[in-house]
């Protein structure tokens, strides 16, 4: 394989890993690696989806929901770290997946990445359009908010009450647009401008959260579990579960960290200490952010494009809520590149492999960027964020991802019956039982998502099989039979080798 073949066998995690490494030591401690973590996952999910999700779904017991989808990420991280450590490809779960369970398997599952990194891109760039509007506004420049929402969505309500319907979010697309065009141009995020973003955003959560906490009307949070309306998942124990599955989003990115398995000084002791404390962390900061949120704003309030700085608005600190909306823009901004660039190289990896067509592995001759594939992406992503509603947009990326996380639990599983005896630098603990109760987790938080949206996961789920079966089988079998074995097809034979 050459090199620029290798530059590109990388996927969200490698840049984020990339990043982080060369700023960190070669060889990552347990306190980097958390560190590396937290960058990853804090995004639009605590910027946009609590306040929805509070709003809808759980009301202020959004905080159990955090809870809940924490202890979900906990089991699954664990078990990804198994399989990052024990496959030494770069890349993403679909990597993982070919190595181990095979071509098919590893095309579902790479088709059902689509939701999490193109989706999840669109998803927060919708969340990024909600606060640059409002900073805007701090401003005194007002974009029409007809041209800042999906069609059919509550854009704004005048002050005589009349409703005004979203058209397009243009700033969502417009977003992805810049950011697709700094990708085909070759432009990375330096580890410096990656660590600055990080500490912007840590900065930002934790001042919410110190300030915030001087201004939270305790009658907020009663009652804490507000009662059912009588439909399943608005409000009540349902609620929790829902709004659980929705905010599944905020953690989303921890992957990165089990990619860094690798470079682990000692991996058995440090990458749980990574997983577990960014995930702790996180889980932490998010707990407090929404009670600080709930606390000051009544849930019901909080279904808007920018929560927190709405929140900041409420308590009347309006510089603080001009450096949140910044400092929740410069994170988001992170998030978006990451994944979009993720998908390219996701894309690039299926293409070498023929279950895709040529044209997504195509590299620029000077940029040596996948530029055709980045494009396309660019523009489905700029399309789908520019027309859809972000709530629509997180559930879609919540259930792929949580399907996703499965399978990983999964391979864990069949791979310890079936290659026993590989050495493992990072051994999951308490195998079966973790990657059992990460199953049982992911599926009882995908039980909370509405029955639409386990209808576009099915609807999405047939159009990949239907791809597989009228491109891709056939041209990977061609290519097996005329091309050197991709990297993880190597591995899948070393691993057999090794039995
Ligand atoms: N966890 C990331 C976010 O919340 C994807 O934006």
């Amino acid at each position: 394989m050459s090199m620029a073949d290798y530059m590109h066998r990388k996927s969200v995690a490698d840049i984020v890993g990339e990043a982080g490494k060369h700023a960190l030591p070669p060889s990552l401690g347990a306190l980097s690696i958390t560190a590396l973590g937290i960058g990853c996952i804090i995004g639009a999910g605590i910027f946009v989806l609590t306040g929805t999700a509070a709003a809808q779904y759980a009301g202020p017991a959004i905080m159990l929901s955090f809870v809940l989808g924490g202890i979900a990420c906990a089991f699954v991280g664990l078990c990804y770290a198994e399989l990052a450590a024990l496959l030494p490809v770069s890349g993403s779960t679909y990597s993982y997946t070919y190595a181990t369970l095979g071509e098919l398997v590893a095309w579902i599952i790479g088709w059902d990445l689509v939701l999490e990194y193109a989706m999840g891109a669109a998803t927060v760039s919708v969340g990024w359009s909600g606060y640059v509007v409002s900073l805007l506004g701090n401003f005194g420049i007002h974009v029409p908010p007809a041209f800042a929402a999906a069609p059919e969505t509550v854009a704004a309500t005048l002050p005589d009450g009349t409703i005004v319907h979203g058209i397009v979010n243009l700033p969502a697309a417009l977003i992805v647009a810049v950011l697709t065009l700094m990708l085909i141009m070759g432009t990375r995020e330096s580890a410096r401008v990656n660590n600055i973003m990080v500490a912007v955003k840590l900065t930002v959560v934790l001042a919410f959260i110190l300030l915030g906490s001087a201004y939270v009307t305790t009658a907020n949070w009663h009652p804490l579990v507000p009662d059912n309306t009588g439909a399943f998942g608005h409000f009540g124990w349902s609620g929790i579960l829902r709004g659980s599955a929705v905010v599944f989003f905020a953690f989303i990115g921890f992957d990165a960290v089990s990619t860094a398995a690798q470079e682990a000084r000692n991996p058995q002791r440090d990458m749980p200490i990574g997983i577990l404390g960014s995930l702790l962390i996180c889980t932490l900061l998010y707990i407090a952010v929404s009670a600080v949120l709930t606390g000051i704003v009544p849930y019901g309030q909080l279904n808007v494009a920018d929560p927190i700085a709405r929140a900041v608005d409420v308590i009347g600190l309006t510089w603080f809520s001009v450096l949140i909306k910044i400092g929740a823009l410069a994170g988001l901004t992170t998030v978006i590149l990451v994944l979009l660039y993720g998908q390219s190289r996701i894309f690039f990896t299926i293409a070498k492999d023929g279950l895709l067509p040529p044209i997504f592995a195509e590299v620029h001759p000077t940029r040596h960027t996948p530029w055709k594939s980045q494009l396309m992406i660019g523009t489905i992503v700029a399309i789908v964020a520019a027309l859809t509603p972000i709530g629509i947009l997180g559930e879609m990326v919540s259930i792929g991802t949580l399907f996703a996380f499965c399978l990983v639990c999964g391979a864990v599983l069949y791979l310890r019956k079936s290659h026993a005896d590989v050495a493992r630098p990072f051994r999951t603990p308490g195998v079966p039982f973790v990657p059992i109760l990460g199953i049982l987790f992911c599926l009882l938080l995908m039980v909370g998502l509405p029955l639409e949206t386990w209808l576009r996961l099915v609807v999405w789920l047939v159009i990949g099989l239907a791809v597989y079966f009228l491109y891709g089988h056939k041209h990977a079998a061609l290519r097996n039979a005329s091309a050197p074995p991709a990297a993880h097809r190597e591995l899948r034979k070393d691993v057999r080798m090794d039995r």
